[in-house]
Formats: structure tokens, sequence, C-alpha cells
């Protein structure tokens, strides 16, 4: 065999279990564009041996063959395909190709020559369809399969509600099949593989595969299910006259009640084509569902018939395809890289490869779970995805293209930066009122601030502009600070001194005074700049703000106990466990008191803020220590009728008072009973208790034996937004006050508050006489009431 015969071979081989993956199993494994890339080779190969055609060629057919399981349809006009123009050159040469067809004038350098009319649409991504009308109803839907025989997929079809069952209108003709494309919508998409995940099913890789793998399925409750749309482009049996355009038939379509694209356009002459082709380029992302280019068409019908076919597709048509988003690499090799938080991330090294025109030799590959999900392999070939400005992301590996020496990702046992051991995070889970413990995704180096690259990052975060704002000490800086020794912790640098900073690179008198200047000017940080400075993993910004205004000082947010941070807004267990592991931590610790030693004093109040005093319950103590058997409302019957953790635990243990209580099943008691007959169970709801009770956070049962609250029996209403607090906040400190607060506003509402955008409620307010706060009122009003409440 000659070189071109055997690589011909091997190429019709490679795309035919291609073809059979992608059109028979909807399992592609490469992305499309290295598919046209091999099958442009082979076209081309074919062509300059053209003894060498065959009829079995990819080539001198349409697709794969149709699925047994459904029963076969022939199509009695054979569904094409597109030609592909991937550049401009291309598509100028496709539109003089139109011209000579026409046999109009082409034009030269200096334009001229007669412009034909196009139709433009985009090209969705997802699989083509033929629906056949008999008389107006549908009556069978089928999939393209090789082209003249596809597969009956009419109940399935049937379950897409954007196909019309019946056309509307009149004037159809008695046999109409309508073609077009199913496709799945982005938002869909993400929503079907968040199922996917909850239910333990297998994910899809993109809207195409989902589309595809949803249209094929044997059963139609399962097609019904999935988020699926339609969008006719063409015809194939029409038993009338056609209208004179591509457009005008279009148009005739969607009268008759089938959706078109709504993007459907006509360009006069091949600028306009490539004018549209750059605007739907530019909003590409932000259309709802995923398309690969735009396809063009003569549309003249009539012009059309002239111009006519060749094997696989017409000479009148031309997809003109996006730069891929896809494209294969190789992984080179895994780097781990250690973050501020001392978490290990793998980083995938690339051979570098141009993804929709930059060029990625990057990419993260987030945590180990993920290595794990994808089945990496370093030697692999991975499909690269980059859509717009998002960074590079690894979809998959080509499993076929495993070489035998392919090595398996490991997580190293020591930091790849220091040495210390690398260990996998334990995550904290609490049910059936017990603490267990289970595996983190994520695997950090304990090497904590004695670590190089926790150390430099910890800084940068440290004197970052969010956090101390220490002007002039930049990223090159922090690294000659750590390099020389000079600085082991955060508090080292309230120590550095002038000659230590003049003798650093770059730095004279002038810049060195600057520097101590801003260092020093930083000792007085507000106390949510101070936590968010130390950098504890998971505490950004507004959980920062959040602690400090809640909690109002350093030693409350060090000392409070996981099940009390709880209670702040938007602080869920993880977090709470971070943070209040973070200040158990000796270390941690250590670096604090050296902060505060050198003089840098968070500005803090002694207070606790008044709309976090009144938000604790002890039915919510309760069901914070999730006591098996005790939901909800057993935690409020079983509050209510004590009052008091004290009288809570005496009950438990006082079996026959216990029993005469009310809204607890036999199960629920003997469970309390048990639960707090445990020493250690005990002792975490005591110091749970005590420290709220030392907080000042108030029981809620507390106050209403004091006198009842002060806005018992009122209803208010919250309208527009609100600033310093959510709405969910602001309703609880009201509820927590006694209010009702209510989604409507009546003659029974008492107050309503009206932030900036209030529209209809705050009129009805005022049509009706209500008393209306702003935001300032409602918190000098909550203020006022709850130190009413504490005297
Ligand atoms: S026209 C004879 N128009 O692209 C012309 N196709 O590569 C046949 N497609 O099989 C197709 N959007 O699944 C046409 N607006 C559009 C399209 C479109 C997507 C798909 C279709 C077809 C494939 C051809």
């Amino acid at each position: 065999m000659t070189d071109a015969a055997q690589r011909i071979s091997a190429l019709r081989h490679e795309l035919d279990a291609h073809n059979y993956r992608y059109y028979v199993l909807d399992e592609p494994s490469i992305p499309d564009a290295e598919y046209d890339r091999l099958f442009c080779e082979l076209q081309q190969l074919e062509q300059a041996h053209p003894e060498l055609i065959s009829a079995d060629s990819p080539t001198q057919r349409v697709g794969g063959s149709a699925l047994q399981a459904f029963a076969e349809v022939q199509h009695s006009v054979p569904m094409l395909s597109l030609n592909n123009a991937f550049s401009e050159d291309d598509l100028r040469a496709f539109d003089r190709s139109v011209q000579a067809g026409l046999g109009l004038p082409p034009g030269d350098l200096f334009g001229g020559g007669a412009e034909v009319d196009y139709s433009c649409e985009p090209k969705l991504d997802g699989l083509a369809v033929s629906l056949l009308y008999v008389d107006g109803l549908l009556v069978r839907g089928a999939t393209r399969g090789d082209g003249s025989t596809g597969e009956d997929i009419s109940a399935n079809v049937r379950t897409i509600r954007t196909i019309p069952l019946r056309l509307q209108g009149s004037g159809w003709p008695a046999r109409l099949e309508v073609r077009g494309e199913v496709f799945m919508p982005r938002a869909g998409f993400e929503a079907l593989n968040a199922r996917q995940v909850d239910a333990g099913a297998k994910t899809f890789a993109n809207p195409r595969n989902a589309a595809a793998g949803s249209l094929r399925q044997l059963d139609p409750k399962i097609t019904a299910s999935r988020p699926l749309e339609f969008c006719a482009y063409g015809v194939g049996e029409y038993a009338a006259d056609l209208p004179s355009s591509h457009i005008a038939m279009l148009e005739q379509l969607k009268a008759w009640g089938l959706p078109i694209s709504r993007e459907l356009r006509l360009a006069r002459g091949v600028d306009a084509c490539l004018a549209y082709y750059a605007e739907i380029g530019a909003r590409r992302q932000s259309l709802a569902y995923d398309i690969d280019g735009v396809v063009f068409k003569v549309n003249s019908l009539e012009d059309q018939q002239q111009l006519g076919f060749r094997a696989r597709s017409p000479h009148w048509a031309i997809a003109h395809k996006f730069p891929a988003q896809e494209e294969l690499t190789e992984l080179l090799d895994v780097e781990f890289q250690v973050g501020r938080t001392g978490a290990v991330t793998p980083v995938a090294r690339l051979r570098p490869v141009q993804v929709a025109g930059v060029t990625v030799s990057n990419a993260t590959l987030h945590n180990m779970d993920e290595v794990a999900r994808l089945g990496l392999m370093i030697g692999d070939t991975l499909i690269i995805r980059r859509a717009g400005d998002v960074i590079p992301q690894v979809m998959a590996v080509v499993p076929e293209r495993r070489p035998a020496d392919a090595r398996p990702v490991q997580i190293p046992a020591q930091c790849p930066v220091c040495g210390s051991a690398v260990e996998r995070t334990q995550l904290v889970k609490r049910s059936k009122g017990r603490a267990s413990l289970s595996e983190g995704a994520v695997y950090r180096c304990v090497g904590r601030l004695s670590c190089e690259a926790q150390l430099k990052q910890a800084i940068i975060h440290f004197v970052s502009r969010r956090a101390m704002d220490i002007d002039g000490l930049g990223e090159k800086i922090v690294e000659q600070l750590v390099d020389n020794g000079l600085v082991h912790s955060p508090a080292d640098l309230y120590r550095l001194t002038h000659e230590q900073v003049l003798a650093l690179e770059g730095f004279a008198e002038l810049s060195t005074r600057n520097l101590l200047a801003a260092i020093a000017g930083s000792r007085q940080p507000s106390l949510a700049r101070f936590i968010f400075a130390l950098g504890i993993p998971d505490v950004g910004e507004e959980t920062a703000k959040l602690l400090a205004r809640a909690l109002g000082n350093l030693p409350r947010i060090s000392q409070a106990l996981p099940e009390v941070l709880t209670w702040l807004p938007d602080v869920g267990q993880e977090v709470a466990h971070e943070i209040h592991s973070f200040f158990a931590d000796a270390h941690n610790r250590q670096v604090i008191n050296e902060l505060l030693e050198h003089g840098v004093q968070p500005q803090q109040s002694s207070e606790l803020a008044a709309e976090f005093t009144a938000c604790a319950s002890l039915a919510e103590l309760l069901e914070k220590l999730a006591i098996p058997g005790i939901a909800s409302t057993g935690a409020r019957l079983l509050a209510e009728q004590t009052g008091s953790l004290e009288a809570l635990i005496a009950l438990s243990q006082d079996w026959l008072t216990l029993a005469q209580c009310k809204g607890l099943n036999e199960k629920a008691r003997q469970a309390l009973r048990e639960f707090f007959a445990d020493p250690q169970q005990r002792r975490r709801a005591e110091d749970i208790d005590a420290q709220l009770q030392a907080f000042g956070m108030h029981w809620l049962s507390e106050r209403r034996q004091a006198g009842g609250l002060p806005l018992l029996g009122q209803t208010w209403v919250l309208t527009g937004t609100l600033e310093s607090l959510s709405r969910d906040q602001a309703k609880q400190q009201l509820e927590a006050l006694g209010a009702k607060v209510a989604g409507s506003v009546s003659s029974k509402t008492h107050c309503v508050v009206a932030g900036p955008g209030a529209g209809s409620k705050l009129a009805k307010a005022a049509e009706l006489g209500i008393r209306v706060l702003d935001e300032e009122a409602l918190l000098s009003t909550l203020q006022e009431l709850a130190e009413q409440c504490d005297e």
C-alpha cells in the first residue's frame, strides 16, 4: 500500500469510529473541530487520489446507521448536510461559486458584480429532525440517521412543547415535511445536569449531547421531562407550490405555528453576510442556546434549484463556523499549587493549543475529586473548552488516545513548597445529634505560615486594599520580605525597621519612609477589615462585615462556638466550623496576639448589635442540637413548655412529667432523655446556652414572659431594597419583636418599610394613610425597641 492509501484507510477507520460514537451512541469522544479536520484531510487526499475513492468512504455518505430499537423511516427527500466555511476567504469563495452557478458577473477587486440575496440564520447546536404533517396533523417525527434512512421518534417529538401537533391557520399542503433542529437551551441543560447529579446519574458533557440523549429515549416520558426545543429551518416534502424565497417559506411555516429563529435576517451580498456573522458572534455568549456558526442560504428558491446539490450538501448553502471553543491537546504534567489557605490545587500543564483565538497552556483542575471524575492520566489527550472570557476548562479525556505509558495523577504526600505534610480536609457533619467527619475534596499543606507559599499569599491578602489597605506593599516587595527572612507572619510587618526596608531592592529614603508610614497608618482598621485580613478560609468581605457588626468585638468572634455562629444569617455549619477552628488554632492565636502587641487595634465596640440581641430562641437551640426525632414543631412545643434549658434538661430526666408532655411521641421522649443523659451532649448544650447568655443574646421566650413583645399583634410590610440589612434580616428582627411580616398592604397593615425601588405597595400605603418608614427610620425604631426590651 502507498502512504496515501494507508493514511486514507486509517482516516476512514477513525472517522467511522467517531461517527458511530456520535450518531449511534451519542457519546462523541472528540470535539467537532477535530472531526472536521480529519474529514477535510480525507477529502483532500481523495481529491488528490480519485482512484482510491470507494463507496463506503465517510465522504460518500452522510452519517452513521439508524439505531436498531426504533423503526426505520425512509426520507423521500434526502436530509442533507452543509459544507463548512472556516474563514472569510472560504465564505467569499462560496459567494463566487454561487455567482458563477447563477451566471452572474463576479465583480473584481473594486467590488461591482451582482449581489446575491442570502438568508442568515444561526447554526443551532442540536440535532436535525424531520416532522411530517398530513392534512395539518403531526403524523411522524424522524431523525436524520444517514440522510436517507432515519429513526421514527414520533412519540418523543410529540413531547416537545414547541412542536405543534396540529398546524394553525390554513392553506397548508396535504403533505408537509418540516425540517429543523431539536436543541436544549443552556439554562435547561444546567438544571438537567444538576438534577442528574442529585439523582446520582450520569451528567451530559454539553447541551447537544443532552438533546441527543433525550430524544433517543425509548421511553417518551423521559423525553417529556427534558427541556427540549425545536426551531424550523426548512422543508422536505412539500405537496404544493413553494413560496418564492426561503425567508418567505419560513415566515409561512411560522404562520402555521412552527417556531423559526428570531435571528433570521436577509443579507444582500457577502459583506452583509460577514457583518451578520460578526454581530451574532459578538452576542454568542448571551444567547440562551449554543450555536456553532451561522448558516447562509441563497434566498431565492428558484436560484436554489438552479444551483442544485452535490453528494452530501447543497451548492446554495454554507455553514460559516465560529472558531472552535473546544480543542484537543495533551496533558504534559500535573503540578500542584499552594494557595493562601494551604489548599493544594492540581494544575494541568498542557501542550499549548489555540482555543477560540487564545493560546491555552494551563488549566486548573480544581481538586483531586475533579481529577478522579475526569479519570485523567498524564499523557492523555484532553478536550479543552474555552467559552468567551471563561477560563479554560478540561472537559473530558479521549480514551482511545491514551498512550501505553500514561501515568496516574498523584497528590504529593509533602507540600511542593515547604515539604510539610499534605492532608485531606475533613468536613464536619452533624446529624442525629452526633458530629461525624467525612473527607472533603480539598487537600491542604499543614505548614501554615511556615510554608513560604502560604506566607506570601497570606501577607499579600493581609495588606490588600479591602483588608488592611497598606499602600505600596506590592507582591514583589512581599516576596523580597519573605525571601530575605524579614517577615514570618503578618505581625512582623509592624516590626520592620528603616534600615531593613532601605536595604531592599528598589527602595530609597523617601520610598522607605512612605512604606513605613503606610504600615504604621494601618494600625487602626475597622474590625471587619481586620477579620477579613486574617484570611480565615471561607470568610470573605461580607462574612467578615457580618461577624464584626453582629458580635461587635474580637473576643466574642474568636470564642464563638460554631452553633452560636450559625445564628447569624448566611453562616452555615461549614463556615462556622472554619471560623471556630481558625481561632482554636494555637498558631493563629499567637499571630493575632502579636498583632495586638505590635499596636494593631481593630476598632470595636463592646456591644452586641441590637439586631442580634433578640434573635435567639430556645426552640432554635433545640433544633441546632439536632436531637433525633425532634424537629421544629417538637422543639417549639418543648421550648414553650419549659422556657429555659435548665428546665428542659430537668424535664428530660423526669420520666413521669415527660410522659405528660404534649406533642412528643414515645420515640422522641426516649431520644430526648438519652441525649441529655450523655454528659458530653449536655455540656455542649449548656456551653451554647451559656455563651448566648454571656453575649447578651436573650431568649425570645424569656422576653415573652417578661411582659410581651413591643410589636405583638402588629403587621408590617417590607418593600423596595434595603442597604444595610437584607430583607430576611429585617423580617427576622421584626418578628423577634413580635410583629407579623406580610407580603401585601391592606387596611390591617400597621407600618410599611419602603426602600428605593418601592412601587405599588408604597402607593397603596399612601392611599390607605398607613405609616411609612425608610431604612434609617426602621433601624432607629429597631434600636429603640430593642433597648426598651432590655430595660
Ligand atoms: S440547513 C440542506 N439550517 O446543521 C440544508 N441546518 O451541518 C440542511 N443546523 O444537519 C441544513 N442550524 O442539523 C440548516 N439554520 C440551520 C441549521 C442547520 C443547525 C444543523 C442541521 C444540519 C447540520 C448541517
